[in-house]
This record gives structure tokens, C-alpha cells and sequence, in this order.
């Protein structure tokens, strides 16, 4: 449970909040490259935490990430003209290079002007199949997050990216919470029974042992948890990592999420699946596994959750009853929602644009839940007192999520040798026996 001021604390992430503040101290994802506008092709208005942006391509191809208000006198450059080399403000022509250069003032006689000035633009990289940028002041710039699955072709990775009509914590939440599985998601799970997806294989065992033990650790990059199951007389261990400030390395090892605020009350849900010897990538195997999970575009579409219908008529509230199917429930559906991807956001956007964690009563399956909450208020709390935050300066690409059979005696810890335990102030190195 959070005071109010907590919650809000943790949940804000305007430019001129501690946490938002905090958020741009990292390099984040903003956008898949799939969506991506063409080389030269008209730019694209996206918000990220509450600012508004355009991304666009030169006609060379290289990436841009541009505040939507021109610099001259703020008219929006999603109006702009996509020129080859740069965007054309259509007020009064102002014409801006992706990295910021200013080519042209045509209302400025003095033709040094344009030199003396730059854009307002933001630094930005492809990579594992995302746009990524860096929001914060140019002199905090941290180095560029190395990640397994951005070494891959790209026909080795499935990249998705929901629209969540919630706070972000909503949907992170879910991803550090095991126990709901069982539950919400009994009957998507049961489909993986006989199937012969990887997701499916990896997932099927989480149908048993509703109240797993649940432990802990703070880690430099946030937290990992684990969650343990008896089935079948084996020990199961789910092991997730929370990094700082919004990723989670999901404990079937191949799975990366990213949940990055639009705004206050939505936010982008970036997934990512990779497999180094499978192309998973490719036909039919990307659509088998985005349908399996509910992430597949008529899905989404149905329910509101692209960027084009996040604010069309097909959205989740309460006066639509969240666009729950009562009679696929009563015909013995646990939820009445298409798949996973569905009945967590059905959680997430029910319980309120941003829920009220002054009224909650954790228990002992939310050790991880309460380990977030102090973990995100670390960040805002450490770029307020110019400390540094967690994974600020960690090195998270040898950060996993795994899942495994241990024996009765051993230490679920074994499974993430890499990561380094920060426990009471002192830090212990791994490996741990
Ligand atoms: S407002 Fe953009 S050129 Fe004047
Ligand atoms: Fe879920």
C-alpha cells in the first residue's frame, strides 16, 4: 500500500515530475521500427510521456525523433513538409535536419542565423526492431543498452506493441505478479495444452499451483523474483527481472517488455520474443504466436488497442462493461476475453486510468508487487536528491529472466549467477550457493 502522494509520485512522468524526470534519464523505446514512416515519407505525431513528438525518416533513411512544436514559434511540425533532407515547418519555412541542424530561415535575411541555432530534436537508435531514444539532458546521456535480442536478424524476433488505455504501472504490475496466471488466465493457458509453440511449452505448467512462494532480491538494475510451484512433485522456479525504469525480462527466457507511458493514463506496451535458432520472425510461426497471445492486428483492433483505435469506439470502459463476453464465460470461458494480452488489459484499464494504491491490501503473493513499487520510487526519489538510481549506471544486458526444475534443496538464485543482490546497503556479488 502507497500514500496517495506515492502513487502519484510513482505514476507521473510529465517532463516536470520526479518520476518522469527520472524516466528520461534512460534510453527508452518509443516506437516499433515497423511503424516507422517510409524514407522521405510524411512524419509520424507520437506522444511519450505526455510530450508530444514526430518521428520521421530522411530520404536517406536515417531515424529523427522531433519535438511537435516548432522551434520558431511552436506551429506543429506534423504539419511539416517531408523534404528530402529535412522537415519543413509549414509556418513560415523553417527547415530542420534530423540531427538537429537548421537548414533554412527563409524569413531571416541574416544567413548565418540558422547557424547559430539547433532544432529541437532528441537522440535516437534502431535497434532489436525499436526506435529507442533518450529524453534527458544531453550532458546525462547514459550509454546505449546492449540487449541479446538486438544482435539478431531481425527474421529471429516478433516485436508487438499494444496500446494500454492505463497507467503504466498497471501493466507492469502484471508482468512481475505470477500468481494471476494461474487465475486470469486459466482458460489461455489451457490452450496451450498439445500445442507445439514455444510460448505454449514454456507456459503450460503455470495452469498448476495457484499460490506460489514468491521471494525477492534488489538487484543494481531493480529487482529479480522468483516464483516456485510444486508440480507433479517437481519444484518449479519462474525467475522474472524488473530493470529499471520500465523494462522486465520475462522468466521464459526469450521474452522482453518494455512499458513505456503515452501519457498518464495510457501506455505503449512493447513486446519482444527472440530464439537465436529459429525464425520465428517468419511465417507462420509470427502469426501463430501473436494470435496465441492475443497480439495479432484484428485482435487488437476489436479491442481498441492500436494506436490508430486507442481512442476509437471499440475501447475497453465501464459503460461497455470492458467489452467483456458474458456468455463465452457462462459457456465455461474463465474470463470471456479473446487471450492473455486481452484479460490483462481488461485488469489494468478496470482498475481506473491510475489506480489508487492507498486502497489495496497486499499479501504475501505480492512481495514482487511491493518490491516495484519501492524500486520506482528509488528513481524518482534518486534524480530528485541527484543520487543515482537504480540501474542507472548497471549493466543490463546480462540481465535474464529463466525458468527451471530445482531440487528440494537448492537456492533459486543459481539460475541468475550474473546478477548482482544489493541486500541491506551491502552488495553481494553472484554467484550464490
Ligand atoms: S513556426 Fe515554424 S517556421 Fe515559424
Ligand atoms: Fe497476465
Amino acid at each position: 500500500m502507497l500514500t496517495k502522494q506515492e502513487n502519484e509520485t510513482m505514476c507521473r512522468t510529465g517532463a516536470d515530475t520526479p518520476m518522469g524526470q527520472a524516466m528520461r534519464r534512460f534510453w527508452i523505446p518509443v516506437l516499433q521500427v515497423q511503424d516507422l514512416p517510409q524514407p522521405g515519407g510524411d512524419p509520424r505525431p507520437i506522444e511519450v510521456m505526455g510530450e508530444r513528438l514526430v518521428a520521421w525518416r530522411d530520404a536517406r533513411g536515417r531515424p529523427g525523433l522531433f519535438s511537435e512544436y516548432c522551434l520558431h514559434r511552436g506551429a506543429g511540425m506534423s504539419l511539416a513538409r517531408a523534404e528530402p533532407e529535412g522537415l519543413r515547418c509549414v509556418y513560415h519555412g523553417w527547415k530542420f535536419a534530423v540531427d538537429g541542424a537548421v537548414l533554412e530561415t527563409p524569413n531571416v535575411a541574416d544567413p548565418k542565423f540558422k547557424d547559430r541555432i539547433r532544432g529541437r530534436v532528441y537522440p535516437v537508435r534502431e535497434a532489436g526492431g525499436l526506435l529507442w531514444a533518450y529524453l534527458g539532458p544531453s550532458d546525462k546521456e547514459p550509454a546505449f543498452p546492449e540487449l541479446p535480442f538486438m544482435r539478431l536478424d531481425d527474421s529471429h524476433r516478433i516485436n508487438a506493441g499494444p496500446v494500454v488505455n492505463a497507467n503504466y504501472v498497471q501493466v507492469i504490475e502484471g508482468l512481475v505478479d505470477s500468481s494471476h496466471l494461474t487465475v486470469l488466465h486459466a482458460s489461455a493457458l489451457a490452450k496451450a495444452n498439445g500445442s507445439d509453440l514455444d510460448f505454449a511449452a514454456k507456459t503450460s505448467h503455470m495452469q498448476f499451483d495457484a499460490s506460489p512462494a514468491i521471494e525477492a532480491d534488489e538487484t543494481d538494475f531493480g529487482f529479480h523474483y522468483v516464483a516456485m510451484r510444486s508440480v507433479g512433485g517437481k519444484r518449479m522456479a519462474r525467475v522474472a527481472s524488473f530493470i529499471a525504469p520500465c523494462f522486465v525480462a520475462n522468466p521464459n527466457g526469450d521474452l522482453w517488455f518494455a512499458v513505456v507511458p503515452v501519457n498518464d493514463e495510457r501506455c505503449n506496451f512493447f513486446h519482444v520474443w527472440w530464439i537465436a535458432d529459429k525464425p520465428i520472425g517468419e511465417e507462420p510461426l509470427r502469426s501463430q504466436q501473436l494470435q496465441f497471445v492475443g497480439l495479432d492486428q484484428p485482435t487488437l483492433e476489436r479491442y481498441g488497442m492500436t494506436s490508430e483505435t486507442c481512442d476509437g469506439p471499440n475501447v475497453m470502459t465501464r459503460a461497455n462493461r470492458f467489452l467483456q463476453d458474458r456468455a463465452q464465460q457462462r459457456a465455461g470461458h474463465f474470463t470471456g476475453y479473446a487471450s492473455f494480452t486481452q484479460e490483462d488489459a481488461a485488469c489494468s484499464v478496470s482498475s481506473g486510468g491510475i489506480r489508487d494504491r492507498s486502497q489495496e491490501m497486499l499479501s504475501a503473493a505480492d512481495v514482487a508487487i511491493a518490491r516495484l513499487y519501492r524500486t520506482l520510487l528509488a528513481c524518482a526519489k534518486g534524480v530528485m536528491a541527484g543520487q543515482p538510481m537504480p540501474a542507472e549506471h548497471a549493466d543490463v544486458g546480462r540481465v535474464i529472466g529463466v525458468s527451471a526444475e530445482i531440487g528440494a534443496e537448492d537456492d533459486w538464485r543459481q539460475l541468475v549467477p550474473h546478477h548482482r543482490i544489493v541486500a541491506g546497503g551491502a552488495q553481494r556479488s553472484a554467484p550464490i550457493h
